[in-house]
């Protein structure tokens, strides 16, 4: 007993003479201090949205084994509150068991809130509701983009809070908004308001910073006084001269390059980018070699499941994937670039012992055989949950309270047009694909930038339908204002159309719910084939996990061949767009963890512009191995408006 009271007073004595944890910023040493020590991090960027829950942990754990002693993320705010006031953080967006697992693994965190975040996200991390208010200037002093802001912030940070390394968490450093020297407002008031905010729920004691490419152009309007300035860079940049650019804002303290690119973005249509991993190595060394810190962006990238792919402007959709050609991939394969990153740590830093957690296997289920459902017309009963809405010109997604998918948008045809007439969008504002049909047979596709006007034949009264694709917010630059749906009127020949009525579609949850049906047509009566396009419908088809084989399920890939365009789920879960018609993105990772042995899995197809069913097998394939980089369409090539960056 006595003994035993001894050893806990010691205990507490020996708590209560530790030095307080602490994190800051030496500007005389120029470093990071941690406990008092210099300290050095080398840091790699995961987005707990991009992957399975259930895998954060393998992927936190690889980069632990790589030598990481710290992680970034994001934190997307539309990912957390879909609707003002309505918050969601258990499942996938559990963000608190995510910085819980990086911290047991032994990881700091660096963490990014935003409110903007930019990464390729569905408007930067931006909810699509702000556009509620349609001229808000976001990431501005717009009183009422601020108020938004204010009140997420107010929900988030205080969560964040116990986290913090100086609370007993892992978070050592917090990033206040995203590149904002490269966005046009330049509103020092808004900047500075945020660091307020962040310190007001935060304390006094947390490092905050911020990040803008490295050139004082960016730099200009992304730092300010208070928060710690941070550069981006990737790899073949000149080391001295981004560090340069840093010092210019932070004449002293730790050099910091809080994006070091290991690869880098796709579009829809553009080639698969790739980074070689000796560029990357090259780079890295003599980023360590100065003494400096460093993210890693990405370390492994993850998947754009369902709606959540960002866009570049002039209009460029990301494809489903967030590969990124990471040293990690987007199913957390370790690669070439993993080893010569982890051989380059190594000589800076002591590395961990141990096996590193090997690549997941992968099975090819093979070929399903899917069948045809009803067309998206067919379904309208079903689809839309809330009813058609009617109005004179059309409205957009925000205006009928919807932030992703599709909504049907009918009139008809106020003249006869015996003669093809150009049913046209002159200012452009299809946004971003529409699928058209006159009297239940497809004419043609819009296609925001591209095509902004198909011809119709028809008699005046005909049924004009225009099935909507948002496929992705805009999520760099001045166009991150990106209202979806037909943003402008649709104009046949000289007259501009009214009388819509507009049709809200919940196909997510009528594809989880089951209620989607069979299509009711008589073979006899069934139209011949029709050429692409052909309207946009559903198809199912399930599939059993094989029996005797040990650790089923497992990961696998999906592909479409023939198929065009459109979007998958399997069992209820929204696995993201397909478009083996562009490219280059070719399979869909689909997670083990979607999968069921107690049941047969259920695979739902939309598909936009045209199946083979008619002629050729109807199937989709699950196959072992990922195709990112089958470019078809090279005419749609442009290049990235941020590649000034690098
Ligand atoms: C890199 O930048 C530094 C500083 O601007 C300059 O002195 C040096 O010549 C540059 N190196 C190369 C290889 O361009
Ligand atoms: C449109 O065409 C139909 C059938 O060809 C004809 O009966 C009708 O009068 C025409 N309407 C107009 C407004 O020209
Ligand atoms: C539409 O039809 C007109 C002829 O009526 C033709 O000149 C034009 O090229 C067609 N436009 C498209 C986009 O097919
Ligand atoms: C559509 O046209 C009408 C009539 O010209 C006009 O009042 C309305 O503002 C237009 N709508 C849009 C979104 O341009
Ligand atoms: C697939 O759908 C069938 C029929 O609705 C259902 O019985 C089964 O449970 C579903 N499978 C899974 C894995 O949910
Ligand atoms: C695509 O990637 C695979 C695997 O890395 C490679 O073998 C193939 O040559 C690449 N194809 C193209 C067109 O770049």
């Amino acid at each position: 007993m006595f003994v035993l009271r001894v050893c806990s007073l010691l205990l507490l004595v020996g708590l209560s003479l530790e030095a307080p944890r602490s994190f800051s910023v030496d500007y005389k040493d120029d470093c990071f201090r941690k406990d008092g020590e210099k300290f050095r991090y080398i840091s790699g960027s995961i987005h707990y949205s991009r992957i399975p829950r259930v895998y954060w942990k393998d992927r936190l754990l690889k980069m632990y084994m790589a030598g990481l002693n710290a992680i970034q993320t994001y934190i997307p705010w539309n990912y957390h509150e879909e609707a003002p006031g309505r918050f969601s953080f258990s499942g996938d967006r559990d963000v608190e068991y995510f910085l819980k697992l990086a911290q047991d693994i032994g990881l700091l965190v660096i963490l990014r809130p935003g409110p903007y975040i930019c990464a390729e996200w569905d408007m930067g991390g931006l909810p699509a509701w702000l556009l509620d208010k349609k001229d808000m200037v976001l990431r501005s002093s717009d009183p009422d983009y601020v108020a938004a802001v204010d009140k997420w912030m107010g929900k988030l940070l205080p969560m964040i809070k116990p986290y913090l390394y100086q609370n007993g968490g892992p978070v050592i450093t917090v990033q206040v908004e995203n590149e904002y020297g490269s966005y046009f407002a330049c509103d020092y008031n808004y900047m500075r308001h945020l660091a307020k905010l962040f310190r007001s729920y935060l304390g006094d004691e947390v490092v905050l910073f911020t990040t803008d490419g490295a050139g004082l152009g960016y730099l200009k309007c992304g730092a300010i006084q208070g928060l710690y300035a941070t550069v981006d860079f990737g790899p073949g940049s000149n080391v001295t001269a981004a560090f340069d650019a840093q010092r210019h804002a932070e004449p002293h303290g730790p050099l910091v390059n809080s994006e070091f690119y290991t690869g880098w973005l796709d579009h829809w249509g553009s080639p698969h980018s790739v980074v070689s991993a000796a560029k990357v190595a090259k780079s890295l060394s003599e980023i360590l070699a100065v003494g400096a810190n460093v993210n890693l962006y990405m370390f492994i990238g993850g998947t754009n499941f369902a709606y959540w792919n960002g866009a570049n402007s002039p209009y460029e959709a990301q494809p489903t994937s967030y590969d990124y050609d990471a040293p990690l991939t987007e199913a957390g394969d370790l690669t070439e670039k993993y080893f010569a990153i982890r051989d380059v740590i190594k000589m800076y830093k002591e590395i961990p012992e141990g096996p590193i957690p090997p690549t997941t296997p992968k099975y090819a289920y093979g070929p399903v055989t899917m069948k045809k459902l009803q067309t998206v017309s067919d379904a309208l009963e079903t689809l839309s949950f809330s009813g058609p809405v009617k109005s004179m010109y059309p409205q957009t997604f925000v205006d009928l309270k919807q932030a992703f998918g599709f909504v049907l948008y009918r009139t008809t045809l106020p003249v006869n047009c015996s003669k093809p007439t150009p049913l046209s969008s002159p200012l452009n504002g299809v946004h971003d694909r529409a699928y058209v049909s006159v009297d239940g047979v497809a004419v043609g596709i819009l296609e925001r930038n591209k095509v902004l006007s198909v011809n119709v034949t028809g008699i005046a009264g005909s049924q004009l339908d225009l099935l909507v694709e948002n496929m992705g917010r805009i999520n760099y630059g001045k166009d991150i204002n990106d209202f979806k749906g037909l943003v402008s009127n649709m104009t046949l020949g000289s007259d501009t159309l009214s009388g819509w009525t507009m049709y809200s579609l919940s196909i997510d949850e009528a594809v989880s719910h089951g209620l989607l049906r069979d299509r009711e047509a008589d073979p006899q009566t069934d139209p011949p084939p029709p050429a692409v396009p052909s309207l946009p419908a559903f198809y199912r088809g399930s599939f059993v996990i094989p029996d005797g084989i040990p650790d089923l399920p497992q990961d696998t890939y999906i592909k479409l061949p023939k198929w065009r365009k459109g979007q998958i789920w399997i069992n209820g879960f929204n696995l993201g767009r397909y478009w083996p018609s562009r490219g280059p993105q070719v399979t869909l990772f689909v997670p083990a963890n979607i999968l069921s042995t107690a049941a047969p899995n259920n695979v739902t197809v939309l598909e936009l512009e045209g199946s083979p069913c008619s002629s050729e097998p109807c199937n989709v394939e699950f196959t072992d191995t990922p195709i990112l980089n089958a470019t078809v369409h090279q005419q749609y090539l442009r290049r990235y408006v941020k590649e000034d960056l690098l």
